[in-house]
């Protein structure tokens, strides 16, 4: 059973609970502006990613309040002096990041409410978060204002001036470690989820290598009552169909004749496979599926 929604026949609240769980995990942006008196903002935005690398642009979204329509104090700021410092959230900020998203009066300083160190930036007002694993220095180029109903998102273009990086996140080759960050993301309700540990997992596609696709997998294998969609989904990946000679080679394995000897059981066949996809033996794996 599916559950359609009508975006007009629900309440913004039920929409928003639904999108919101839905479209997670969500990086988050913990922008850092200030008003044209010098006041400083610290507030996080889940609304939030890169869209451009040349020129290198990211944008977030203060939202208007979804009760009174009025406008986020970052929002108004970078209005004001369109300059922000993202800073990116790791799991040990992620409480006092919690923290300074509480709605305090306008001219609070977050840093201080969530204690938070204030690093001067360089080529912009706003200061950076000093514990932020990465900090990025922004120019804001365009505030796009969706609408002046509450709830109405105000897309903020910010082009990045000077990147920060703690050292301590990177690895032996000076790239950033993405096991050491820990960074947190936004999901439903009151959830968060964290990147690291097992959580965390590659999936070779080298980008100049053009894979066959699923469709050019026997049929045999496409209909398979053992292999998933992400067993399929590598299988697809690669970049020919095993050659005869090396379906050959696979058969020829004592194990395998043995297996094939005794039944031509598919379901023990592909669950094999699926045992060398799940230790990356990929080309071994499809030469197998391939025995006649
Ligand atoms: C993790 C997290 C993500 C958030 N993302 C957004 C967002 O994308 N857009 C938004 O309008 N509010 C978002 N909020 C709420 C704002 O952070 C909150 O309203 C903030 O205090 C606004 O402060 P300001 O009025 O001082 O700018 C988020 C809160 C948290 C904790």
């Amino acid at each position: 059973m599916i559950k359609t929604i009508d975006p007009n026949k629900v309440s913004q609240q039920e929409l928003h609970a639904y999108l919101l769980s839905a479209v997670a995990p969500r990086p988050i942006c913990f922008a850092s502006t200030v008003d044209k008196d010098g006041n400083v903002n610290l507030s996080p935005y889940s609304y939030f990613n890169i869209f451009s690398i040349n020129p290198p642009i990211m944008i977030f979204s203060p939202n208007r309040s979804g009760r009174d329509g009025s406008m986020k104090h970052s929002h108004q700021n970078v209005l004001e002096v369109p300059e922000v410092v993202i800073n990116i959230v790791n799991y040990p900020m992620v409480e006092q990041m919690s923290l300074a998203s509480t709605s305090y009066d306008k001219g609070v300083n977050e840093f201080v409410k969530a204690g938070f160190t204030e690093v001067p930036s360089e080529k912009v007002k706003p200061p950076r978060v000093g514990e932020a694993p990465v900090a990025i220095e922004c120019s804001v180029t365009e505030v796009i204002e969706l609408a002046d109903t509450p709830g109405a998102g105000n897309l903020i273009l910010a082009k990045v001036e000077l990147v920060h990086i703690n050292e301590a996140y990177l690895d032996k080759d000076a790239q950033l470690d993405t096991q050491k960050l820990d960074l947190v993301g936004r999901m439903g309700g009151n959830w968060y989820t964290r990147s690291s540990g097992t959580s965390l997992f590659e999936i070779p596609k080298p980008i100049r290598n053009q894979g066959i696709g699923v469709d050019q997998l026997p049929e045999k294998v496409r209909n398979s009552t053992v292999l998933t969609g992400n067993n399929l989904g590598r299988l697809g990946n690669l970049e020919a169909l095993p050659t005869q000679e090396s379906i050959d080679r696979i058969a020829a394995l004592p194990k395998i004749k043995e297996l094939l000897e005794s039944s031509m059981d598919t379901v023990k066949i592909h669950k094999l496979a699926q045992q060398w996809l799940d230790e990356n033996r990929t080309e071994e794996a499809l030469a197998l599926l391939c025995i006649q």
